[in-house]
């Protein structure tokens, strides 16, 4: 067996009912200083050696507000991870997007309250740029393959992450739409921030589950549940088709150098 440093190069983070998809995969527990996350399921995917990690934990007992972000993006670093492909249930702001709806966002907004957001609490200050806050190379294979396999897939906008684990009120969402957000979530950051920090590209395929409050009557995890079931084929598709059509190294994007200039000394 290899060791576990080189263990896997893309990582997937999704929420629960990806399980199938990689039921004949190994287990793998890491420890990090952060805590343990849940259990990685490392496998193949077209002779690409592939990291899953389960972000709400095999049961789905952690809520958003307390998925250890640190230990979960710790320990794909410590297993090799270069590139993380990640999976979000969102609602639409946007009243141009619809449930079913695939969304790959360029920008995000960090309305998170609680969570532990950096790497860097300590000497060396560490200032990451997010000028580029998802990887422009996985995001460009991403939103093609979309098309290529026939979903209907919005290639730009903006998620709002906020603290949940409540949905937000209409007066919110009434807010976010006039910033200009499309689409609101409670687990994208600082997960995307902390991949960036240790120099992993990061991306996200996000489905849209409802249309965020004060757009429908009202809202349910059963409803998020039921249409996140839905779409798990197509989601599954997506990623399968990604992971195959990513190239074997980094190219073009600047995540890989994501620190070289984010120290003053
Ligand atoms: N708000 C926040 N997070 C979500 C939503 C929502 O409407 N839908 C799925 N995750």
């Amino acid at each position: 067996m290899k060791s576990l440093k080189n263990k896997a190069k893309i990582a997937v983070i999704g929420g629960t009912g990806f399980e199938k998809l990689f039921a004949n995969f190994q287990k793998v527990i890491v420890g990090t200083p952060y805590g343990i996350p849940p259990p990685l399921f490392v496998g193949e995917i077209n002779g690409k050696e592939v990291a899953f990690l389960p972000r709400h934990g095999l049961e789905h007992s952690i809520p958003p507000h307390k998925v250890n972000y640190r230990a979960n993006i710790y320990a794909l670093h410590k297993v090799g991870v270069e590139r993380i492909l990640a999976v979000n249930a969102v609602g639409a702001i946007n009243k141009s997007l619809k449930p079913g709806d695939v969304v790959v966002p360029h920008d995000f907004v960090d309305f998170t309250k609680t969570r532990p957001t950096t790497f860097y609490d300590e000497a060396p200050v560490t200032h990451i740029d997010v000028s580029h806050p998802y990887c422009p190379e996985i995001r460009k294979i991403l939103i093609k393959t979309a098309e290529k396999i026939g979903l209907t897939v919005q290639p730009k906008a903006v998620l709002v992450c906020t603290e949940g684990p409540r949905f937000e009120t209409p007066a919110e969402i009434e807010m976010f739409r006039r910033l200009g957000f499309d689409i609101v979530g409670m687990t994208g950051l600082p997960e995307a921030v902390l991949a960036q920090e240790l120099e992993i590209c990061y991306a996200s395929a996000c489905f849209v589950s409802n249309m965020a409050a004060g757009m429908q009557e009202r809202l349910t995890p059963k409803e998020v549940y039921d249409v996140s079931r839905k779409v798990q084929p197509k989601m599954e598709q997506l990623l399968i088709e990604t992971i195959k059509a990513l190239p074997v190294e980094r190219k073009s994007c600047p995540c890989a150098k994501a620190l070289k200039n984010a120290r003053l000394k």
